[in-house]
């Protein structure tokens, strides 16, 4: 199981220092949350934030894109520091040619489902992920309730692609991670699970079991 803490419940004045931290602590990746205001109605931080950040860590990046234009934006957060580019399959680029933009600029490419969007959407591409994301809470905010009916999607997935990862991301504890695990997830997300943990090594610890 890999674990890749959300930053997004991170203290932000000190993000350095809580993502070196997190590494620490025996997370896998750092889950970075990225949101422009339209595709949904928050917004984080962007690509300085993620190349400020690189330095503190040998950890992949795992960037979460929550924008409407993700192809636009390839080259420059894979230089950046983005190992991994997750977007959105609901978004507005054509996800082939986005696909295509992120291997070419070395990093590995993963599509997000909001809960809404059905795993046949992420089906005709699947061969050329890295990793599809299975969004448990709507994208947006951190601190939402796990949305247990997103089971069967992950089940389906995985029944489909036996070795991709399926990563989980809203809502995951201890509890909610082992269901997703059941269902086939090998990748869990989880921010104020950890964030909010007094031991936040043994957070970490616990979604690994
Ligand atoms: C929500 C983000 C999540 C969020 C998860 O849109 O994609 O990564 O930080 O937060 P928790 O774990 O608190 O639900
Ligand atoms: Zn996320």
């Amino acid at each position: 199981m890999i674990i890749s803490p959300s930053i997004l419940s991170a203290d932000f004045a000190k993000l350095g220092e809580e993502v070196r931290s997190l590494e620490t602590a025996g997370a896998d990746w750092a889950h970075i949350d990225v949101m422009d205001g339209a595709f949904v109605p928050n917004i984080t931080i962007g690509i300085p934030v993620i190349r400020s950040l690189r330095p503190y860590t040998k950890m992949p990046f795992d960037v979460h894109l929550m924008i409407n234009e993700p192809l636009r934006y390839v080259g420059d957060f894979v230089k950046a520091g983005a190992d991994i580019f997750c977007f959105h399959i609901e978004a507005e680029s054509a996800p082939g040619k986005t696909i295509d933009a992120i291997a070419a600029a070395g990093a590995k490419p993963a599509i997000a489902l909001k809960p809404g969007t059905p795993a046949e959407a992420v089906l005709p591409y699947i061969n050329d992920l890295f990793m599809v994301l299975v969004m448990t809470v709507e994208p947006g905010f951190g601190g939402q309730s796990f949305m247990a009916d997103m089971l069967p999607k992950i089940r389906e997935i995985r029944k489909k692609a036996p070795d991709i990862r399926i990563q989980v991301d809203g809502g995951i504890n201890a509890g909610t991670g082992r269901l997703c695990a059941e269902a086939g997830a090998d990748v869990l997300v989880a921010g104020s699970y950890i964030f909010g943990a007094a031991d936040r090594a043994a957070a970490i610890q616990s979604l690994k079991c």
